[in-house]
């Protein structure tokens, strides 16, 4: 009997073995199903990835990252989550109509991120979806990256040329009073030890009287050569400055001026990395760079209504602007001459150049202030300095050529004109 019982329970188990394993490879079956049709749609090619990175920044980074909630949810694992890639799809073009349809991941979604809307891209490509997700799915699969060491994309600071940074200037002025300071207690040391010594030996009368006269502060500040020193040094100080008067007449560099709501750039472009182009959307293809409509804002503002600590006050009024159609009514900061001409998609999108290099770390600044001279100097000078941006613009190849058969020096924007008074002046 026994012996039976446990044959019996033999095959029980190996029967148990067989239908698990089979679940199991079903399962494995099912898996490598699913991943495949996701992985069909998403692209590990480094092209891809890299168009829908840059699709990624230019539209959803305002409201997304891959790993952290913002305005939106953190979008890591999404193509796991959601009912179909081309659900994902049909949300990113037009989420609201996804919502009003009833769809009950949508609605929940929705519910949950407190009604806040996103943005409508009906203009993208179903391909150039899938590019965004592609290129968030690798960012979600790297390892998490030690935090705060990377600076984030705007932080490039400024050029080189703006000579000593002012807090070096600063140590090194404070470094320079330490060292007086220890010269002088040192110089008094050996003063009173030279007395002292003198103290000692027998001198004549007249040399008493020398080493005995003190040199009170009377008699040192009433002395010729005192106040010729402080004269000197008064007339210099006041040269210097109206010479610099003159020199900044017209010149506006640091202006910044205060604006009727209180908008920084620290939290919007830096902390939050919002990318320039989304709220200065004319700097690829325009003169302008553009100051943002009060509804670009309501984009993220319909929602985020909580005040930091200024309170209710500076959100209320973009409310108030966008409901009564209101232009805010912005201070100009940057402001050339009439007779001066200069095109933000010039330099920006032909050029290549980063907005910092002419307005400073604007991400670091509550308030925008001025940071280059805008002169004509100033202008011509990066002209001399600053080589064309040729790459990948069949436009230079001749240019080039010529340039390269009379010369071993880089194209720089002098030689293509851009010393010219036409160029600049109307
Ligand atoms: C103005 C802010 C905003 C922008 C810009 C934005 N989104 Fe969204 N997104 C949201 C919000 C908010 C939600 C949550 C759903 C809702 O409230 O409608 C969301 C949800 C999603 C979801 C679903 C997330 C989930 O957890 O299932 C996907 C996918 C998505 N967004 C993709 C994109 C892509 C791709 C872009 C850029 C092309 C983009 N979003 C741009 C705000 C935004
Ligand atoms: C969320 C929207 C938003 C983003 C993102 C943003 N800005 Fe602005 N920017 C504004 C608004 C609004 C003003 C006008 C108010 C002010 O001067 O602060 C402005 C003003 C400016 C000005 C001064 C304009 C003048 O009057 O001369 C400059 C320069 C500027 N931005 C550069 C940048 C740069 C560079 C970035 C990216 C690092 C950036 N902005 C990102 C909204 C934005
Ligand atoms: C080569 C230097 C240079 C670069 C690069 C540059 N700007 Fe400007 N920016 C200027 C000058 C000069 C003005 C003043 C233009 C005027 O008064 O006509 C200006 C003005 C502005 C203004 C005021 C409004 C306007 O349209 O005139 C904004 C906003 C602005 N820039 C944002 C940006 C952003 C954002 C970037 C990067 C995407 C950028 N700028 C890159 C030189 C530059
Ligand atoms: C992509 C989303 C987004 C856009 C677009 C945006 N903001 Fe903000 N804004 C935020 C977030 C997030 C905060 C931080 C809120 C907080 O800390 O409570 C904020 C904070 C502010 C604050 C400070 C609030 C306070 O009471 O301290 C002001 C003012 C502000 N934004 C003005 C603007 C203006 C003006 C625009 C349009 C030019 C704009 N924002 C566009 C997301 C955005
Ligand atoms: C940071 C360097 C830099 C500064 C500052 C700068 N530019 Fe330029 N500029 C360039 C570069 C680089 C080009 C070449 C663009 C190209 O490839 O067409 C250029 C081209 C130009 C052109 C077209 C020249 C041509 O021959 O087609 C004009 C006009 C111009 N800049 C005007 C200005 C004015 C006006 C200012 C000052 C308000 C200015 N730039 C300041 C870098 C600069
Ligand atoms: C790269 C662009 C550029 C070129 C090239 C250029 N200028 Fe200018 N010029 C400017 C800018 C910008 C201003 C305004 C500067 C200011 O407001 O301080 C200016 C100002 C001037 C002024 C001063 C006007 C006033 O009201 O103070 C004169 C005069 C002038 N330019 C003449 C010329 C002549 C002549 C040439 C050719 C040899 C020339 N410029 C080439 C950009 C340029």
């Amino acid at each position: 009997m026994p012996l039976v019982e446990i044959t019996d329970t033999k095959s029980n188990m190996t029967k148990n073995h067989t239908s698990s394993a089979v679940k199991f490879l079903f399962l494995v079956f099912l898996f490598t199903i699913t991943s495949f049709i996701v992985n069909a749609q998403l692209s590990t090619d480094p092209a891809v990835i890299g168009e829908g990175k840059s699709l990624f920044e230019a539209n959803c980074k305002a409201c997304h990252r891959v790993k952290v909630k913002l305005v939106g949810p953190a979008l890591a694992g999404v193509y796991d989550r959601v009912p179909s890639l081309d659900w994902i799809k049909n949300f990113v073009k037009n989420s609201s109509k996804v919502i009003a349809s009833g769809d009950a991941y949508a609605v929940k979604l929705y519910e949950e991120n407190n009604k806040t809307q996103m943005t409508a891209f009906t203009s993208l490509k179903d391909e150039q979806i899938m590019a965004v997700i592609s290129y968030v799915k690798t960012e979600a699969d790297k390892p998490d990256a030690p935090v705060a060491t990377t600076p984030g994309p705007g932080t490039q600071t400024a050029s080189g040329d703006q000579g000593v940074p002012s807090t070096y200037l600063n140590v090194i002025l404070v470094g320079m009073i330490i060292i007086l300071i220890l010269l002088l207690v040192v110089l008094g040391f050996l003063v009173s030890a030279l007395k002292r010594f003198l103290d000692n030996k027998s001198l004549t009368e007249e040399e008493k009287d020398v080493v005995e006269s003190p040199y009170t502060f009377t008699s040192v500040t009433s002395s010729s050569a005192f106040i010729f020193i402080v004269a000197f040094i008064v007339a210099a100080l006041g040269f210097k400055a109206v010479i610099n008067g003159l020199l900044s007449i017209g010149v506006q560099q640091g202006y910044a001026p205060k604006q009727p709501i209180a908008f920084s750039h620290k939290i919007h472009a830096g902390q939050m990395e919002i990318d320039c182009k989304y709220c200065h959307t004319g700097v690829m293809k325009g003169k302008s760079a553009n100051i943002p409509s009060p509804n670009i804002c309501m984009n993220c503002h319909n929602q985020i209504k909580s005040g930091t600590n200024t309170g209710e006050g500076e959100i209320a009024k973009i409310v108030a602007a966008y409901e009564n159609n209101k232009p805010i009514e912005w201070v100009r900061i940057h402001n050339l001459p009439d007779l001066a001409y200069f095109n933000h998609s010039q330099h920006v999108n032909v050029a290549g150049v980063e907005c910092q290099t002419c307005h400073g770390p604007i991400q670091e600044m509550d308030v925008v202030r001025q940071h280059s001279l805008l002169t004509m100097g100033w202008c011509i000078d990066c002209h001399r300095k600053t080589d064309v941006n040729t790459k990948g613009n069949a436009y230079y190849d001749k240019l080039v050529e010529l340039h390269n058969a009379s010369s071993k020096e880089a194209m720089k924007v002098e030689n293509i004109g851009g010393l010219e008074c036409a160029k600049c002046h109307y």
